[in-house]
């Protein structure tokens, strides 16, 4: 259920009021400040920044300079999500770089308690994500610690997959837990979302939705953000 207060959509639920996350990996990386101009125009709050090393997916795709050259473009909150092994290697250079949150994979992360923390303390805010694999009970002792907990909804490495619905169950548990426990982090979805899909993650109780290609494809891009957040056309 959703309401709109002053100007905001608001899930029923938390009073969070609803994040468009663009994701950058479906713009033209030959000129990725259009990529941005067009997230800027849409009305999104944030910019969706996946990097991917090769190894923990199979997809290469930029490292911090990237973020940083984009973080001088705008001031939207940049929204890192790191698809890395060894994470604890290159969170401060994301940081550096300008990242806003930094999330981290549980699945490429042992000491993911200590990750957390350290993230906190070189400014940005952290957060966790999980594969379609993990299940949500997985990240019951990080629950408290995080600012946003990302459930992926297809496996990562590409843009343009289908939803694996059976993910959104995973939301239910995780927007549960945080009512049960009075918590205050944020769950974002990511992969699949689309005008479709987007009320199905919402109702689920995800308050960030990651959008790429669908983003992307959009004939104008305001208007499906509006339809992400469920507000249609003004
Ligand atoms: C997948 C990425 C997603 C991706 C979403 O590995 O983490 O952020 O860009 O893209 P769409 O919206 O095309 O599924
Ligand atoms: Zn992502």
């Amino acid at each position: 259920m959703l309401f709109s207060r002053r100007g905001f959509v608001y899930h029923a639920h938390m009073n969070l009021p609803v994040v468009i996350a663009p994701s950058i990996l479906s713009a033209d990386f030959a000129d990725l400040g259009a990529g941005l101009a067009a997230i800027e125009t849409s009305g999104a709050e944030w910019v969706h920044l996946d990097v991917m090393d090769g190894h923990f997916v199979p997809n290469i795709t930029f490292g911090p300079q990237t973020v940083a050259d984009l973080r001088r473009r705008t001031s939207l909150t940049l929204d890192v999500h790191l698809m890395i092994d060894n994470p604890r290697e290159y969170v401060e250079q994301f940081v550096r770089a300008g990242a806003d949150l930094v999330t981290f994979h549980l699945e490429a992360a042992t000491h993911a308690h200590r990750l957390i923390q350290h993230i906190r303390e070189l400014g940005a805010k952290p957060g966790i994500a999980i594969v379609p694999s993990t299940p949500s009970a997985a990240l019951t002792e990080l629950l408290a610690m995080v600012d946003l907990v990302l459930v992926m909804t297809v496996n990562p490495g590409f843009g343009g997959q289908s939803i694996i619905p059976r993910c959104l169950e995973k939301v239910r548990q995780l927007d549960r837990a945080r009512r049960d426990a009075n918590l205050g982090y944020r769950i974002s979805v990511d992969g699949g979302i689309n005008a479709q899909t987007s009320s199905q993650a919402r109702d689920a109780g995800a308050d960030v939705l990651v959008s790429g290609s669908a983003f992307f494809a959009a004939a104008t891009p305001e208007y499906y953000v509006r339809d992400l957040r469920g507000v249609g056309i003004a």
